[in-house]
């Protein structure tokens, strides 16, 4: 049995963001997720797709009450990447950027940006685009600047010929399943987000 990497039990979420059950970046978050498992990590998937899920209103309660005044399932999503170690962000690429789906949850984090309760986690990302450079660097940098802002560490790739986390290709529901180099840098990824999470935290 091959030894594992990380010998602190790091929990490693995957928030897959796209509308489509077990599509394409669902297919390259699970790769990633798979790869901080053999790590050593313990990994959880969560799909926004299917959840009720609303944009933040801006009523800034959270800064009054340190809740978000929305009563739907993101708060529970929220939570679960709080108690992370390390979180994975996967999105497809929709014009250059994430999706509606991964953007809401970014906002709706807001409450826990006043404590700063996300600083010190590790983030990735993971973006797939119907073409090879349909704007998956573009959305990773935008998945990466949240990160940023939360005042958590930010992974690349660590790989001579990616540098800005997963990033696969896909147009059709299951394709990303054929793009080696998505497969191969989601995976990097993955285990790069279960290291230096265990680095930090163990
Ligand atoms: C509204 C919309 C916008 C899109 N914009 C882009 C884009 O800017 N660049 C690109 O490469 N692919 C674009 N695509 C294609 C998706 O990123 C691609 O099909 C991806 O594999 C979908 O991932 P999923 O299977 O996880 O949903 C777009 C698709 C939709 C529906």
């Amino acid at each position: 049995m091959k030894q594992k990497e990380v010998d602190f039990m790091v929990k490693v979420i995957g928030i897959c963001g796209s509308p489509r059950k077990n599509g394409n970046t669902e297919i390259l978050l699970r790769e990633a997720l798979d790869a901080a498992e053999e790590a050593g990590a313990e990994t959880e998937l969560v799909r926004l797709a299917g959840l009720d899920i609303n944009p933040c209103r801006a009523c800034d309660s959270c800064k009054k009450t340190g809740e978000c005044a929305i009563e739907d399932d993101l708060n529970r999503v929220v939570e679960l990447a709080a108690s992370a170690h390390g979180i994975i962000i996967g999105s497809p690429v929709y014009f250059g950027s994430v999706t509606a789906q991964t953007k809401m949850f970014m906002d709706r984090t807001r409450p826990l940006r006043s404590e700063f309760r996300l600083a010190n986690r590790v983030g990735g990302a993971v973006t797939v685009g119907g073409s090879r450079n349909g704007g998956q660097e573009t959305a990773c940098r935008d998945i990466h600047s949240f990160f940023l802002i939360h005042e958590a560490a930010v992974v690349g790739n660590a790989s001579p010929t990616a540098h800005y986390g997963g990033t696969g290709v896909g147009g059709a529901k299951g394709e990303s399943a054929d793009d080696m180099t998505g497969i191969e840098t989601a995976r990097n990824l993955g285990r790069r987000v279960a290291l230096l999470a265990a680095r930090i935290h163990g």
